[in-house]
């Protein structure tokens, strides 16, 4: 995923262009670049880096001007380097692009235009679209636009600036979000309303094929076969809390202390505490659908995959319906036929990742019902399925998730319960009620635990390979907290399901590879308790994160950090916490880059 902005008005174009690149920066950073529109002069400066480290050393005066683009790159074709950073032009330099999505038929369109004598100086798709822009380029910004989406397919968002269409922005959706920020004397358009804030009141999403062309006064929306399209601006508003790190001295670090109050949030909107039910106003399912179904598949990528990973288990064990997990990228290889009977469950946090989308597709094509628990209202997921659970996470900066991981496990608990509900297991949310009470204060506490995990972080952080262990609804939470410490902290570190470590991963055991236990609670405790003691037996360091209520995981283990004790399906989001702080504390020690990890963007848009 990339980020895009472009700003036209009466003041200079660089300081908004550096400051948007700057907040769209969790979308991607491994390059960046502007252009400046001066005097009918495009003006480019752009390189491998990030922005704080490039911006300072652009020239103000060579990049003065009241119009321009900039982009911020996670790099899908053609590895990160100055060449490759976007903004991409022709080669007379009359037009330069930025580009959010991938071109599909690039190859094809490099070919054409090869043989038409065109060279090429990048590995990129979005040079394509500047070559094709400028071709195609006779004086009208929206038939070149239409032109050029005729002849490309794919998923992406476009920002042109042609040196001939002075204070001119030429903007086109097509499958990647797009805005069109309006202000006084001033316009804008970005990927994310973040890059908005503060200079923009009024904001204008672009649909499907739109074409916007945006100068100081406004905008004007033109769809795909030209007709101009009329649509009043939302006001837009922003909570600068939101837009701010509080004090935090990283967005990872606010984002793990939100969680209580994001969690009470979904408490309070999801239960209706008169009749004493789960509320889902819009799941799209009645309670017939849900009570025909013949199981349910949960998909997602990454941390969203391990809160699908427990959501199954929950309906399982709540509603008494088969349920998996399959990874997006998995599902459409799948060769079965589903219909009507068959829930596929979408968990995304962006609701703009192509392996799950993909998979969303492949469902619907075979003619499964579909739901959305998405933390995006406005993304191509929730575009595409019936239902749409919102998990109410506020929007998350820190490329490693964090709070959004335990508001997707909530909320997926919370919609077991509802199918349970539907299938005649009325009392299903009576037995958690205290817990989901108590569930926002328990993460509190969490959080204030950090001084013991802070003394965990001091033993562990120089280790190479690390192994996390859980059972039941704590797998999830064991290979969850791997995927933070492996983001973060850049430590190999593996989760298990623990019943499966004495099955090979127990070679891996020594000191110097500690091993995070997570205890849980009954039956899963004691097993738990014989795997700690496999792994002391080969003096493995072991690191327990236990209930208070557990006497005798202290006794069995070198590191301990207590959590409060919760219902068995509500404590997996309160283990969670101590080892996102564990992976922030590391990485802190280690030096790494904590909110924007190498290699890693918020959102992965491409198969
Ligand atoms: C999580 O820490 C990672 N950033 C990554 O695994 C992420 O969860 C995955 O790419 C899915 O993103 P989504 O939730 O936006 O679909």
């Amino acid at each position: 995923m990339c980020g895009i902005i472009g700003y036209t008005g009466e003041g200079e174009a660089l300081p908004v262009l550096v400051e948007g690149i700057r907040l769209l920066s969790y979308r991607g950073y491994d390059s960046a670049g502007v252009a400046v529109e001066r005097d009918g002069a495009l003006v480019v400066e752009k390189d491998k880096g990030r922005i704080e480290d490039l911006a300072p050393s652009w020239d103000r005066t060579r990049l003065a001007g009241r119009t321009g683009i900039g982009h911020t790159r996670w790099a899908t074709h053609g590895r990160p380097s100055r060449v490759n950073a976007h903004p991409q032009s022709d080669a007379a330099g009359d037009v330069v692009v930025v580009h959010n999505g991938v071109l599909d038929n690039d190859i094809a369109l490099r070919e054409e235009l090869a043989a038409a004598g065109v060279g090429f100086v990048s590995e990129t798709d979005t040079e394509v679209f500047a070559h094709l822009f400028a071709r195609t380029f006779r004086g009208d910004p929206v038939a070149t636009a239409r032109g050029v989406l005729a002849r490309c397919h794919g998923r992406f968002a476009l920002l042109f600036l042609h040196r001939r269409l002075p204070g001119t922005l030429v903007a086109v959706r097509r499958g990647s979000p797009l805005l069109v920020g309006l202000g006084r004397g001033e316009c804008l358009v970005a990927s994310d309303v973040r890059a908005l804030a503060g200079r923009a009141d009024r904001v204008l999403e672009l649909e499907e094929d739109e074409i916007a062309v945006v100068t100081p006064a406004g905008a004007t929306v033109h769809a795909a076969d030209g007709r101009r399209v009329t649509r009043e601006p939302k006001a837009l508003r922003y909570d600068e809390a939101s837009l701010g790190r509080g004090g935090f001295p990283h967005w990872t670090l606010k984002e793990i202390h939100e969680q209580p109050e994001r969690l009470a949030d979904l408490v309070a909107a999801r239960i209706d505490p008169v009749h004493g039910r789960v509320r889902l106003d819009e799941l799209a399912l009645s309670d017939a659908d849900l009570a025909s179904l013949d199981r349910v598949d949960l998909v997602g990528s990454g941390t969203a995959s391990y809160a699908a990973m427990f959501g199954a288990r929950a309906i399982e064990a709540l509603a008494g319906l088969p349920a998996r997990m399959v990874p997006g990228s998995e599902y459409d290889a799948l060769p079965e036929t589903l219909g009507p009977r068959r829930l596929v469950v979408a968990v995304s946090q962006s609701g703009e990742t192509a392996d799950t989308h993909a998979a969303v597709e492949a469902a619907k094509a075979a003619g499964a019902r579909t739901v959305g628990v998405l933390n995006a209202r406005a993304s191509r997921i929730a575009r595409s399925v019936e239902g749409f659970v919102d998990i109410h996470a506020g929007p998350e900066i820190g490329v490693a998730s964090t709070k959004v991981y335990t508001s997707m496990l909530l909320s997926l608990l919370l919609l077991a319960v509802r199918i349970a509900e539907a299938r005649g297991r009325r009392g299903a949310l009576m037995p958690l009620r205290p817990g989901l009470d108590a569930l926002p204060d328990a993460v509190r506490r969490a959080v204030a635990g950090a001084p013991a995990v802070k003394d965990v972080a001091r033993e562990v952080h120089r280790a190479q390979n690390m192994l996390y262990l859980g059972r039941g609804p704590d797998h999830a939470t064991a290979v969850e907290g791997a995927l933070k410490m492996k983001e973060i902290s850049y430590i190999h570190a593996e989760g298990y399901a623990a019943g499966e470590m004495k099955h090979g991963p127990i070679a891996l055991v020594s000191w110097d590879v500690p091993t995070v236990a997570v205890m849980g609670h009954g039956e899963h405790r004691t097993r738990m308790l014989s795997n700690v003691r496999e792994v002391k037996a080969r003096d493995g360091l072991v690191i327990a994160v236990a209930a208070e209520d557990d006497a005798d995981s202290p006794k069995v283990s070198d590191l301990l950090v207590q959590v409060p004790t919760l219902h068995p399906w509500i404590a997996p989001i309160v283990h969670v916490v101590p080892l996102q702080l564990l992976a922030y504390e590391v990485a802190k020690r280690r030096g790494c880059d904590i909110d924007q990890p190498r290699n890693l963007a918020k959102s992965v848009t491409v198969q």
